[in-house]
């Protein structure tokens, strides 16, 4: 017995991983191990024999078992610790350098537009960018041979070769939502939609892709008076700047009929644009009563409703709020640019703030 104990409690200390110890396991106290084998010679023992070594058979097995319990905990707190010291951090070391992204002019005032227009019971629409030939130029009523088409610098998407559809485009303007929002919602309706527009151009004022909001206002009696109040009391709580001047200048869209377009009085001033005074009209929207044809074609009765829509290019109104000189750098990424123009995450638009 004495010799039994000592082999199997040196075969578990020597063990190398829980393998090994599994094999000690099974030699010694398994249903077919040296143990098991000696409590079926218990049969063959006269009784007084049997009283003895039955118990002590039994000990055994119990302390073996439990050396073996005991040693298997002990390689895996070795393990977690071997585990812990590759896993080590030092906490106080100290942490990477603070940086600060900013909120993008774009969209800090896209955020003040839609606050403003908010305010004057305009909720929020969309569209999609890529659009179909139908909702960015048909349906606005600019058929298919409409001058407009060309001077819009349009982007079209490629088509398989064997498909005759006319091609989807990259939207040129945010119009295509009046028609969207007109089939989702009918009239009554005020929807302001801001989003990206694309057009093939590039100067100092023009990007290949910009931004607009959309704005559309239709009831039984609207009429061009209620434009030029929405767009003037939109300028002055957007600019926040006293003697703020506009000017409607007649003009003429597809898509409303009288149309206007607008602008506002500025100045340059060493490379900065200035407002409210000097001799110089920046355009900053377009603008007119909605088309018959173009209610039609949105579903409603243009016997019974009639309405104003607008497109103020968001762009535009950023590098005039806050003096920016050239667009292009809106769209470069320039991380000196963004931390020079660039919001506060926290910096609140102009009218949630009052
Ligand atoms: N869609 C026109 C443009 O992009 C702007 C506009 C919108 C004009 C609504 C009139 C009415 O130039």
């Amino acid at each position: 017995m004495d010799d039994l104990r000592d082999k199997y409690l040196g075969q578990i200390a020597g063990a190398g991983d829980e393998a090994d110890l599994e094999t000690v396991r099974l030699a010694a106290v398994g249903k077919k191990g040296e143990i098991a084998l000696k409590m079926r010679e218990l049969g063959k023992m006269t009784p007084e024999e049997r009283q003895q070594v039955g118990p002590a058979l039994n000990a055994l097995k119990d302390e073996i078992t439990s050396a073996i319990s005991a040693r298997k905990a002990g390689m895996e707190d070795a393990a977690l610790d071997a585990r812990l010291r590759t896993e080590w951090l030092d906490v106080t070391l100290p942490t990477r350098a603070r940086r600060r992204g900013t909120i993008h002019p774009v969209s800090q005032v896209t955020e003040e537009v839609t606050a403003i227009f908010a305010d004057l019971g305009f909720s929020v629409a969309e569209g999609p960018q890529i659009e179909t030939d139908w909702y960015n130029f048909d349906a606005l009523n600019i058929p298919g041979h409409h001058p407009a088409r060309a001077e819009m610098d349009t982007f079209y998407m490629a088509r398989a070769a064997d498909d005759d559809r006319p091609p989807h485009v990259l939207r040129t303007h945010t119009s295509p939502v009046q028609i969207r929002s007109l089939e989702k919602t009918g009239a009554p309706t005020r929807i302001i939609c801001p989003g990206r527009v694309y057009r093939a151009d590039y100067d100092q004022t023009h990007t290949p892709m910009f931004h607009q909001v959309e704005g559309m206002a239709i009831d039984r009696d609207i009429s061009m008076a209620n434009l030029k109040w929405v767009l003037e009391e939109f300028c002055r709580a957007f600019f926040e700047i006293d003697g703020i001047e506009l000017r409607f200048r007649a003009s003429h869209f597809p898509f409303t009929e009288p149309s206007a377009e607008v602008d506002i009085r500025c100045f340059w001033e060493g490379g900065t644009l200035k407002l409210g005074e000097g001799d110089d009209w920046m355009e900053i929207l377009g603008s007119g009563m909605m088309h018959p044809k173009v209610l039609a074609a949105g579903g409603i009765d243009p016997d019974v409703w009639q309405g104003f829509a607008f497109g103020i290019g968001i762009d535009r109104l950023a590098m005039l709020k806050y003096g920016i000189p050239d667009l292009r750098a809106f769209f470069d990424s320039d991380l000196r640019w963004l931390r020079h123009y660039g919001f506060g995450a926290l910096q609140a638009p102009t009218r949630h703030a009052g």
